[in-house]
């Protein structure tokens, strides 16, 4: 829990979880912990346009907190990127979200796309997604401290 100014750094694994560790740690309230993380990752992180979350609603995806441009409100399950993540529990990194069948425009400048499901011991809470305005922003060792960070999100929360 931060009671003081936090000084984002940039960077990536090395900077990354030690500062979403500190930022999550003391306080398990959703929607603190999610606004929190996403605008980490909206200001750590070199080149990215949208940073939020999704959450699992009655068999739907509801936006929740985020950096970015105003979004699509509702995702069914198995639509665009964010509903495949859902849908399949598996991560979706998509190069160019043009090319990707489906996928949701809700920021035209969004070229590259990350979406990540939060499993909760197997049981699925909703999705965390990144947005780049620039073709294949995100590789495998974005994947990997995403991946870290998510798994430490979802065991910081109550749900
Ligand atoms: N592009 C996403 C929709 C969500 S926004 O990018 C914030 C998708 O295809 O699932």
């Amino acid at each position: 829990m931060i009671d003081q100014p936090f000084e984002v750094r940039r960077g990536n694994r090395a900077t990354l979880l030690p500062q979403a560790e500190a930022l999550l740690s003391g306080q398990r309230d959703l929607v603190a912990n999610a606004a929190n993380l996403s605008a980490l990752l909206y200001h750590a992180l070199d080149d990215v346009n949208w940073v939020g979350f999704y959450f699992l609603r009655r068999e739907r995806l509801i936006v929740g907190p985020f950096q970015g441009k105003p979004a699509c409100v509702e995702i069914p399950l198995g639509r665009g990127v964010c509903g495949t993540a859902a849908a399949t529990h598996r991560v979706q990194r998509v190069a160019d979200v043009h090319a990707f069948p489906g996928h949701i425009a809700c920021d035209i400048d969004s070229r590259s796309e990350i979406v990540l499901p939060l499993l909760d011991g197997g049981v699925l809470r909703g999705v965390l997604d990144l947005d780049s305005p620039s073709p294949g922003r995100f590789g495998e060792e974005d994947q990997a401290v995403l991946v870290e960070i998510v798994e430490l999100f979802v065991r910081s929360v109550d749900w």
